[in-house]
């Protein structure tokens, strides 16, 4: 579709679009799901919405024209060769990543970076100021994008702002070694509602605004004072975030998926135990210490192939950041090494996936693994936990679950461990292997209850109930007097054009 110059009561901005332009070395185009639980998330919300969308559409240089998918209109924002590498590598991805995940690796510091991240968020602001309708509702999203809600703030002061953090976001003493700290949290003040994972998350961030700008806080409340002297009040809380239950549910329950999850079982060497790992390949999913835990399971002779498998699919990510670098070249290693040690012809011991999946693929996988192996180190949420259960509609299958994960808040009940802890993970696996059914059915079943009646529609009302109850901003209750002084203007206008108008009838019936 051409387009528009339509403004929308609804925007989205996240750093990616829902879909990635994808050009082939052939020159040809096509467009591809972006990867991401924000993405798989967002997308099912705002599919029932008619709103706008401003994001990056993954490729460098000139962004496309704005089009239409769906009744969603995307608005893709242009990135320079320069700022991939500043912006998205750089600062977000070995900056503040880093940071918010309690410094599994070394964070880097480079001013240039914090300049193209300024610059940036700049373009993004600008993109959501054009498309947004009078008093429209503004939903920012993640780490990238934190500049932002002040930024459209000061050129829209009209519409209502909400960020949703969809990382963890770390205690004082971690932010605080951030030399933009200040600027990082003016920049998310500009927000009326900001949503967390975790409850820890939004006090850590209310904590932060207290300590490092000397804000007034009160409960999940931050007060800002503006130079001008005028103050507002940005609450903070946790809504965590979920998926879409009834979709995934349905898609697991149709034949071909069925019939392809009992494929992939006998492709598999019809394993007595088929255990699953799906992640992007990121150092804070825990990759290395789960397949740590299984060399040592299979060193032990505590399980064997071709009894037990395991299959790891691990989509690729930031594959020019340096620590992603080396987290593939380790990770492909230990799977080498493992299958070189353990695995006779014929029958590995770890099935290695460097790629990404269909949904329906996806779920075929997950109804066919007896133990998903969930290990973060940290992980703000993990909604990979939440559709396994979610596609566990026969009620088999056990989780293996991270306590560092947000999805361990809301689902306790699953098989939990320590990812650091190598002989409790061990023990663990085996006792999601051991448990009796008739136990791993009850667990599974709390697990479900839990996603399905926290799904993702309710996460989006959630939040825009939230957001929608913000106290009134004082410049947006100004322009709210103007919009009902001129309702009122227009209504006297029309009573008075009524009053004269009986009056003319009863002049014209007293004539006659
Ligand atoms: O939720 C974390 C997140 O960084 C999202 O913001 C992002 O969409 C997703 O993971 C995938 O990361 P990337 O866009 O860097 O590939």
């Amino acid at each position: 579709m051409p387009a528009t110059h339509h403004q929308y009561d609804l925007v989205i901005a996240a750093n990616r679009l829902p879909v990635d332009r994808v050009v082939a070395a052939d020159g040809s185009v096509s467009w591809g799901r972006s990867p991401g639980g924000l993405v798989t998330a967002m997308d099912s919300v705002m599919r029932e919405r008619d709103g706008a969308w401003v994001g990056w559409a993954g490729e460098v240089g000139q962004a496309p024209e704005p089009f239409t998918e769906g009744t969603i209109h995307l608005r893709p924002v242009p990135l320079s060769a320069e700022e991939v590498r500043d912006y998205y590598e750089g600062f977000s991805n070995d900056t503040l990543w880093p940071i918010y995940h309690d410094v599994i690796v070394q964070a880097s510091f480079h001013r240039d970076w914090w300049r193209s991240y300024e610059r940036v968020n700049q373009r993004f602001a600008e993109a959501v100021a054009e498309v947004a309708a009078p008093g429209a509702t503004v939903w920012v999203h993640d780490y990238q994008l934190q500049l932002v809600p002040r930024m459209v703030r000061q050129l829209r002061p009209d519409v209502r702002i909400g960020w949703f953090d969809h990382i963890p976001f770390p205690p004082v003493e971690l932010f605080a070694q951030l030399p933009w700290r200040r600027a990082l949290l003016e920049g998310l003040l500009g927000a009326d509602f900001l949503g967390f994972q975790r409850v820890a998350d939004a006090r850590n961030f209310v904590r932060a605004c207290r300590q490092l700008l000397r804000a007034p806080t009160r409960k999940d409340t931050v007060t800002v004072t503006a130079p001008d002297g005028s103050s507002h009040t940005a609450r903070a809380s946790a809504i965590p975030i979920s998926i879409d239950f009834q979709g995934l549910e349905s898609l697991a329950k149709t034949p071909e998926v069925a019939s392809r999850a009992a494929e992939l079982r006998e492709q598999l060497g019809s394993p007595k135990v088929l255990m699953l790992g799906v992640d992007r390949l990121d150092y804070t999913k825990g990759i290395r210490h789960r397949l740590k835990a299984y060399e040592e399971l299979l060193r032990d002779g505590a399980i064997a192939p071709p009894d037990v498998t395991f299959v790891q699919v691990a989509t690729p990510s930031r594959e020019r950041v340096d620590s992603y670098r080396e987290l593939r070249s380790q990770v492909e290693h230990t799977v080498g090494r493992i299958n070189g040690e353990y695995a006779p012809i014929g029958s590995p011991a770890v099935y290695y996936q460097h790629h990404s999946y269909p949904q329906d693929e996806m779920a075929a996988l997950y109804l066919a693994a007896d133990v998903m192996l969930v290990t973060p180190l940290r992980d703000g949420m993990n909604l990979v936990a939440k559709e396994y259960v979610t596609a566990r509609h026969d009620l088999g299958g056990a989780l293996v679950l991270s306590e560092f994960t947000g999805a361990y808040h809301e689902l306790h009940q699953a098989f939990v461990c320590n990812p650091h802890d190598i002989e409790g993970l061990k023990q663990t696996i085996l006792k999601a292997i051991h448990t009796p059914d008739k136990d791993k059915v009850r667990i599974m079943r709390a697990l479900r209850r839990r996603v399905s009646d926290h799904d993702v529609a309710r996460w989006a009302a959630r939040f825009l109930d939230a957001l929608a109850s913000a106290p009134a901003r004082p410049e947006r209750q100004e322009q709210q007097d103007r919009v009902d002084e001129a309702s009122r203007t227009a209504r006297h206008a029309g009573e008075d054009l009524k009053e004269r108008e009986d009056r003319h009838r009863r002049l014209s019936e007293r004539r006659r």
